[in-house]
């Protein structure tokens, strides 16, 4: 009798911070995978807003509740990193056709590195598809709201930082 394998899937990202839209994707992948596992990548040549381990901990506050899912960070390259975790998914979303091409370069180049790790795809809920870490910083430090586009935690952690910035 054959055994379903048991598929671990990694969740790339740069998470800074993690949005709605991340979190539904990594619920659909916490559904789709045995094990999530969401890792942020260090050495960020953009400078982040929050730091590695800001972002874990604000990812671990929303994440508790999958308990498939974990929360890691990694640098070097994904596919090697991936590989060293016995993980054979690399989860992405695609928002528009705008995520596409970079995508499928990233996909392609990781497969040419490791054929033996698939990248899979989901597309973005509808609800979030415009959201991106980039937009909610920018709206949220000209003042502008952004409830609902990202966890309540995430929010009070932006107010927190942000009030910081202003009195410094
Ligand atoms: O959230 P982001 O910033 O779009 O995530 C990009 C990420 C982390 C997936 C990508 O930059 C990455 O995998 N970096 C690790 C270095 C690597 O493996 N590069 C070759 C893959 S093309």
């Amino acid at each position: 009798m054959s055994r379903k394998p048991h598929v671990t899937a990694i969740y790339p990202g740069s998470f800074d911070p993690i949005t709605n839209g991340h979190l539904d994707l990594i619920q659909r992948g916490s559904r789709t995978f045995d094990h999530l596992i969401v890792s942020i990548l260090r050495n960020d040549a953009k400078q982040p807003l929050f730091s590695v381990e800001e972002r874990v901990e604000m990812l671990r506050e929303v994440v508790h509740v999958y308990p498939n899912v974990e929360v890691d960070s990694f640098d070097g390259l994904l596919v090697d990193y991936a590989s060293a975790r016995q993980a054979t998914v690399l989860l992405r979303g695609i928002r528009a056709i705008s995520d596409y091409e970079y995508e499928l370069q990233m996909a392609l180049m990781n497969r040419r590195l490791r054929p033996e790790i698939e990248t899979v795809f989901m597309m973005a809920h509808e609800a979030y598809s415009f959201i991106s870490s980039r937009l909610v910083k920018q709206v949220f430090s000209l003042g502008g709201n952004i409830a609902g586009l990202v966890p309540p935690s995430v929010e009070e952690r932006l107010n927190t930082r942000l009030t910081k910035q202003k009195t410094a």
